[in-house]
């Protein structure tokens, strides 16, 4: 937290919501709406995937009142976000939790997402893999290792229609009441 002189309005809490390619993230805004109303201010780092159709940018930017960070900035670039308070990671794939997990940061949301265990920052995760995906072994190793280095997940989610054809609600405000 930094530290305010005694004339400044205290900050809100920053929270960072990172956002994976899973075809829930087109209802992300429900999930800023909720961090708002908790009194986040909220940035959003999207996976490159994930900007290429999965949400829409212009209502999320609308609604934050900042831009969607997803590529790294050049090296002479100011930092574009305060350092977060929390992290959400929501919808977390398969393919990001794996690659967290092993620790590659070939993305500015792995990245972030690297970092932000070791800066004491909680982290919580609200995973949406298929069943079938997270049979794989290499994923349950992935969220054994991120639970050991304190990280926080929601139920697991799979997007799957249920009999009627309808399917269940993701459940966005799950990811703020771990953190
Ligand atoms: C329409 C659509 C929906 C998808 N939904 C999911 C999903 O719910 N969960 C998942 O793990 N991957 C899903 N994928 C696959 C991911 O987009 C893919 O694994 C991608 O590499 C993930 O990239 P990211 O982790 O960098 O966002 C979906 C792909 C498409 C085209």
């Amino acid at each position: 937290m930094t530290r305010q002189a005694e004339h400044e309005t205290p900050r809100k809490p920053f929270l960072y919501v990172v956002v994976c390619a899973a075809g829930v993230a087109g209802d992300v805004s429900k999930l800023i709406t909720a961090a708002q109303e908790r009194n986040w201010e909220v940035g959003v780092i999207a996976t490159p995937l994930a900007t290429n159709g999965f949400f829409d940018p212009a209502a999320v930017e609308a609604q934050t009142g900042r831009p969607i960070r997803s590529a790294w900035r050049a090296p002479g670039d100011p930092r574009p976000f305060p350092a977060p308070d929390a992290v959400v990671v929501a919808p977390a794939t398969f393919n990001t939790v794996n690659k967290w997990a092993a620790g590659i940061a070939d993305t500015l949301a792995l990245g972030t997402l690297c970092e932000a265990a070791g800066l004491g920052v909680p982290v919580a995760v609200l995973p949406c893999v298929a069943d079938a995906l997270a049979a794989h072994p290499a994923y349950r190793h992935s969220l054994a290792r991120l639970r050991g280095m304190g990280v926080r997940f929601g139920d697991p989610y799979a997007g799957e229609a249920d009999e009627d054809g309808g399917r269940p609600e993701f459940g966005w405000e799950r990811a703020l009441d771990l953190l």
